[in-house]
């Protein structure tokens, strides 16, 4: 079976190598490649596939809410977020999901524990932070989002559930009392690498710094945090994990994580 990521340019990724990687490894005869497409050429190319009969895609910027009327149904995920970044073609019939946010709670439940006496903190307002922020609102004790403009945060935590509360980045000291911090914004990516969006002061240990930015690998906010002696989880296993829900959704087999996550690394370390 073809399996294709949907994006444009979709030049630089690290998906094929991670998903034909775990493919191998289960001894599955697929192959997951690149399909860039135009965004004028969405609709057709999704007909194509679907003559085709590929066994499902990963669909990434700028198509992730385009995608939605091309599909026949959508799961629970897709309707909650609002995009599309799997799609799972069931007999002929293409299922929008959404594995990005699930996938980035997972990668944290794993690493920290149990998420419902936790006190968060999540910086950003964008797509990712939505997305992530719709995940942790109902789990979580506290969840305060804080983002460059302010209003944004306030308009995103007022129709979440539990506890929660949006603010700008000037409330950061906010950091000093959380469990898990969380960056979902871009600060810091790739050429930016000297910025971090938190006050080095703010970080202390006993904390759980999670950046979603995974190039570089090690942000400046994770060099803070290791120094503050907080725990710290780079991007790369959000997008790993929202690789290893989609790849679950198409073969219903667990791939390894470690296997995905060490072949994205060192497609990373080739562009360096
Ligand atoms: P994504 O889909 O990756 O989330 P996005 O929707 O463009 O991308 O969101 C980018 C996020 O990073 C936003 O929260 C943005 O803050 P604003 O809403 O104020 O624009 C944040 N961001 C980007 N550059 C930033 C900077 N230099 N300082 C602080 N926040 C920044």
């Amino acid at each position: 079976m073809n399996y294709y990521l949907l994006g444009y340019p979709v030049g630089h990724s690290v998906s094929p190598a991670m998903h034909n990687a775990a493919f191998k490894e289960l001894g599955l005869l697929h192959r997951y490649s690149l399909l860039e497409t135009e965004p004028e050429k969405l609709g057709e190319t999704v007909q194509g596939l679907k003559e085709n009969k590929f066994g499902g895609a990963n669909v990434t910027t700028p198509h992730k809410i385009e995608i939605i009327k091309h599909m026949d149904t959508l799961a629970a995920s897709a309707k909650r977020i609002g995009a599309v970044n799997t799609i799972e073609n069931h007999e002929g019939q293409l299922i929008g999901h959404n594995t990005d946010a699930i996938g980035g709670i997972k990668a944290i439940t794993l690493k920290y524990g149990e998420l419902t006496e936790s006190r968060v903190v999540l910086l950003g307002a964008g797509g990712a932070a939505r997305a992530l922020a719709q995940e942790l609102a109902p789990k979580v004790s506290e969840l305060v989002i804080l983002n460059r403009s302010p209003d944004k945060a306030e308009k995103l935590a007022r129709i979440l559930p539990g506890n929660t509360v949006g603010a700008g980045l000037g409330e950061q000291q906010v950091v000093k009392t959380a469990d898990i911090v969380i960056n979902a914004t871009s600060v810091g990516m790739t050429p930016n690498t000297s910025t971090s969006p938190i006050d080095a002061g703010y970080l202390r240990q006993g904390q759980l710094v999670y950046d979603i930015v995974y190039n570089p690998i090690k942000t400046k906010l994770m060099q803070d945090a290791e120094k503050a002696g907080a725990e710290t989880l780079g991007g790369l296993w959000m997008l790993v994990y929202q690789g290893v829900e989609s790849f679950k959704i198409w073969t219903d087999r667990e791939p390894s994580a470690e296997t995905m996550y060490n072949a994205a690394l060192r497609v990373l370390e080739a562009w360096h």
